[in-house]
């Protein structure tokens, strides 16, 4: 069950989707009792009430992510099925009654591990916080080996296929997924991925995107974004004024080019964020490129660092080039911004107006550095 969202261009106000998405619920139908895992996003709400409408009785509404996308239309499906319980973890229930407005008595709370049993199929909740909310749970039925996984493994990509046969482009999506929404919290994924390795598992069922029926091409992705040593590469997120940080930014790429450092410049004038989230995730080295408006680094550059500290990828070493007109602080405050990260500062290069000989040999020096760090990768 569910609901495409083909015209979706927008999540959050922010994160683009170019392909828009699916919000995904899965109606099981047991022996005795049957079960809705997730709702839809509250603009899709009529049609997943017209999917139900020849289901004539829900038992247990599972809620196992209470973002709005997917449990925007719990209050619908609670009142067109009045006998139906939420089961949720701990932390959920509460937050389904300050965002929903859902009454407590409609909700029992789960514990990690604890089973139920719909007849002929029992579920065992799998507690699974911050994917990528403190609250969020997975669902693995026992008999099937379906593991239900809310956003993990996910991808905003509306399709018709319900399978993942088109593997390249949901790679693609689901990299870029795990870029904007899983990154930040990858020490927990390494976990949660060590825990899953302890279950059979012949599908993946994850609340947007298609299904997965050969579950180890999205996990194995998981374990590469997740667990490898970052790639020879470095991102170079920059904006120019008046064409001398462009100036730097081509001169920096040629010279990591002929130095056999692959570049991923992305002038965020006209760039996708997901773009630039998806090339974060093996980066070894992100270099800035500003120019100074005021007495500070221009706000798209700004926007850039603050992601980038967001996210939490795993660079390690970074840099800052740019050009001012009579002064500024550019370099410090965008340190500031991006001073979550371990990364080593490699030295800034700030020139005044066009890029001078000097400014284009310490350009050189800073390809030189980098192209030394990135040996071996
Ligand atoms: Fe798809 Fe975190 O909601």
């Amino acid at each position: 069950m569910g609901a495409l969202d083909w015209d979706r261009r927008l999540f959050d106000e922010l994160i683009p989707l170019p392909d828009g998405t699916s919000y995904n619920a899965y109606l099981v139908k047991g022996s005795e009792k049957i079960v809705l895992i997730d709702t839809v996003d509250p603009t899709k709400t009529e049609v997943l009430m017209a999917q139900l409408e020849e289901v004539p009785s829900i038992d247990y509404l599972i809620v196992q992510h209470v973002e709005q996308d997917h449990s925007g239309s719990v209050p619908a499906v609670l009142d067109r099925y009045p006998q139906a319980h939420i089961l949720c973890t701990p932390k959920a229930k509460g937050m389904i009654v300050d965002h929903l407005g859902v009454a407590e008595d409609r909700i029992t709370v789960v514990e990690n591990g604890e089973t139920l049993s719909l007849g002929d199929c029992t579920f065992e909740f799998v507690h699974a916080p911050w994917v990528h909310w403190p609250e969020t749970m997975l669902t693995y039925s026992r008999q099937d080996k379906i593991l239900f996984t809310c956003d993990l493994f996910g991808s905003h990509l509306a399709t018709t296929d319900l399978y993942a046969t088109d593997k390249e482009r949901v790679y693609e999506a689901a990299k870029r997924y795990y870029a904007e929404i899983m990154m930040p919290f990858r020490a927990v994924i390494k976990g949660h991925l060590e825990k899953l390795a302890g279950y059979a598992i012949d599908t993946i069922a994850p609340s947007h995107g298609p299904v997965y029926d050969d579950p180890n091409f999205i996990l194995d992705a998981y374990r590469s974004w997740v667990l490898d040593p970052p790639d020879n590469l470095v991102v170079l997120p920059y904006t120019s004024m008046h064409g001398s940080t462009t100036a730097m930014v081509e001169h920096l790429t040629a010279a990591l080019a002929v130095r056999e450092v692959a570049v991923a410049p992305f002038n965020m004038t006209v760039t996708d964020l997901g773009k630039l989230a998806i090339n974060l995730v093996d980066a070894a080295t992100v270099v800035l490129g500003a120019p100074t408006v005021l007495t500070g680094a221009h706000p798209n550059v700004i926007t850039a660092a603050y992601l980038t500290g967001a996210l939490r990828p795993k660079l390690k070493h970074a840099a800052i080039i740019g050009s001012y007109g009579w002064g500024g602080k550019a370099p410090e405050q965008i340190m500031g911004l991006m001073s979550s990260l371990k990364v080593e500062w490699l030295d800034p290069v700030m020139c005044r107006g066009l890029p001078a000989k000097e400014d284009l040999d310490a350009l050189d020096r800073l390809a030189d550095a980098i192209a030394e760090r990135h040996e071996g990768l």
